[in-house]
Formats: C-alpha cells, structure tokens, sequence
C-alpha cells in the first residue's frame, strides 16, 4: 500500500495527536505517502486532504486536542455521503485510512471498508467505552484531570464541611467516574451502567458526617438518569447537610496527554501502520491484558463492554 490518509473523528482527547505522528512518521519511514484528513469524515467529504510530512507532526506529541481538527458529521451517516467519502478518497488514490475516534467514528470506518477501503481503527475517546479494548486513548488523562480538580475541591469541601457532587463525562460508560472515584476516594459513585441507590448515598454521607468526617466527594457520570442538579437537592433534602456541585465537562477533554495516553497511542499508530504495510483486512486496534491487539474491524465492533462490578464494590467497601 502506498497512499494511505489519517483522520480524527468525534469528540477530541488527549493522545490523538501522538497517534497522528506515530501514523506519519513510521509510514514515512515505509516509503509510503501519508494524507492527513481535515475536520474528520466531513473534511474528507469536502476533500480538505493535504500530504504530511515528518516535520508536520513536529512539536504535537505534547498537546491534547487534534492537529488534524474533528468533527460529529450527520452528512456522512447518510448512504450518499459514505459513497461521497469513498469516492473522494478514490480521487485522491488513498487505499488505506487510519481512523483516531469512539464507537461512531469507527462504525463510519466500518461503512468505508465496506466500500473497498481498508481502515484501521485506533479508540480514542475518553470515555473507555468500546467494548473489544481495555484501554482508550485520553482516558488515563481525563482520569487525571479529575483526580486533580478531587484534590482541589477537597480542600475547600473540608473547610466547609460540605458534601460536593462533581459531575464528569460519560454519556453510556462510568468509567471515568469510577477510575477517578476508586483513585480519588470518593463516598460514592454514580454510574449509567446500573440502578444508584441513592438512599444508600445519603446514608453514607449521614454516617460519615456522625463519626467526624469532614466533607463527602460524590463522583456522577453524566449519562445517569437523574439531573445533577435534582440529585443535590436529594442529598440537602435528606442529608441536611450544604451540598455543591461542580461540572467539570470539557476541562476533562483537553490538556496535556500522560505518558500512558502518550504511549499507548504512538505504539497504536505504528501497529496501524505496520497492518497497513502488510496488506491486512480492515482491523479495530485495541489493548487487552496490557498487548496491543488487532480484531476484525466489524466483530470488534459488536463487542459488548463489561461493567467492572467489582471496582465499583470496592469504592463502596473503601468508603464506608
Ligand atoms: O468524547 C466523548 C464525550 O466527551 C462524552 O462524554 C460527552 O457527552 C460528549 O463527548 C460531548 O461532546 P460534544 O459536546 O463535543 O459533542
């Protein structure tokens, strides 16, 4: 393969842009000529393409966001916007594309392949919440944003002696809350994966207060069934104690990416390249049990994601 285009797709997180140069500078290394795709399916719908060189990915390994620029297309989940792409990437001779983005952006890869594309899946997104991989990239440094800003608001929840709920991304997966709520020794945690109990909260918070503890940290995944701010009301109403609540939203998607999110995603880009190079069939690269794997792009994609009970039982034990 000789051409082959890299592109960005869905919400940004921190670790794309070392997955780009890791994509461009080892296929520069084969020989190949290497495509960066502008603002994800829509720019290559548009044709924004333009040849990268080694010294286009120079100084990025660093940032968080996408050099390349993202986007949610609505125009490319329609029938006539695939062949659109398809036919754009065919104008440009580009065989092979390296798609960087969560579950919707590589079921749009999926929708290439079928068209006679090869494309190589890399997860990024923060949320963790494909279900063939362990790992997404910018998840370890959204997790460490939010442990940061526990930290903080700790503080001033001791000197007030106030409960704060802190709401965090999430839409489908309560990974990021209960990574951050498990490191960040939350009281409790809600999730969208299962049912809260929120009078087992409350109570928790009840029974800390009574045996002198300061304050209450209550992690909440955005995509829970219950308004943030209805939530606060619940535990002022029951607990009696002043409750806060602190969205950290988009803080948790930009920064600088860790060195987990940075390797990870520079190891992932060059086994893109690498299965590119050797003619493979479209694959979702991922990392199970610490290897990087590469599945079948479409059986990976049918992979159901496990909830960690057990981590979530532990927060609760730790807490108590
Ligand atoms: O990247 C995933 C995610 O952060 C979700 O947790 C969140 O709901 C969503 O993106 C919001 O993104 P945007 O507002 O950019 O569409």
């Amino acid at each position: 393969m000789r051409k082959i285009g890299v592109l960005t797709s869905g919400g940004d997180s921190p670790g794309m842009n070392a997955a780009i140069r890791s994509v461009v500078r080892c296929a520069r290394n084969e020989g190949m000529e290497v495509y960066g795709i502008y603002r994800g399916y829509e720019g290559l719908m548009d044709g924004e393409i333009e040849e990268m060189g080694r010294s286009s990915v120079g100084d990025i390994l660093h940032r968080g966001g996408t050099i390349l620029k993202t986007a949610r297309s609505d125009r490319f989940r329609t029938e006539e916007g695939q062949e659109h792409a398809k036919a754009m990437l065919d104008t440009f001779g580009i065989e092979g594309l390296v798609v960087i983005g969560g579950d919707g952006s590589l079921r749009g890869g999926l929708e290439l392949s079928k068209r006679g594309i090869t494309v190589i899946g890399l997860p990024g997104t923060i949320d963790n919440d494909l279900g063939y991989t362990d790992y997404t990239i910018g998840f370890d440094t959204a997790v460490s944003t939010v442990l940061e800003a526990i930290s903080k608001i700790r503080d001033t929840s001791s000197s007030h002696e106030r409960t704060t709920v802190i709401e965090v991304m999430g839409r489908r997966c309560g990974d990021i809350a209960l990574y951050a709520g498990l490191a960040g020794g939350a009281e409790s945690v809600l999730v969208p994966e299962i049912d809260n109990d929120i009078n087992d909260i409350c109570k928790r918070i009840v029974i800390g207060a009574n045996r002198n503890k300061q304050h209450s940290i209550i992690i909440k995944a955005e995509g829970v069934d219950l308004s943030s701010q209805e939530l606060v009301k619940i535990i002022e109403d029951k607990t009696g104690r002043e409750t806060r609540l602190v969205v950290l939203s988009y803080l948790q998607r930009g920064g600088v990416p860790t060195s987990c999110d940075r390797v990870m995603a520079t190891l992932m880009g060059a086994k893109a390249v690498e299965l590119l190079k050797d003619n493979s069939p479209s694959k979702a690269i991922g990392k199970v049990d610490g290897k990087i794997v590469a599945y079948d792009l479409e059986e990976a994609l049918t992979q159901k994601r496990e909830f960690n009970q057990e981590m979530y039982d532990l927060i609760g034990v730790l807490s108590k």
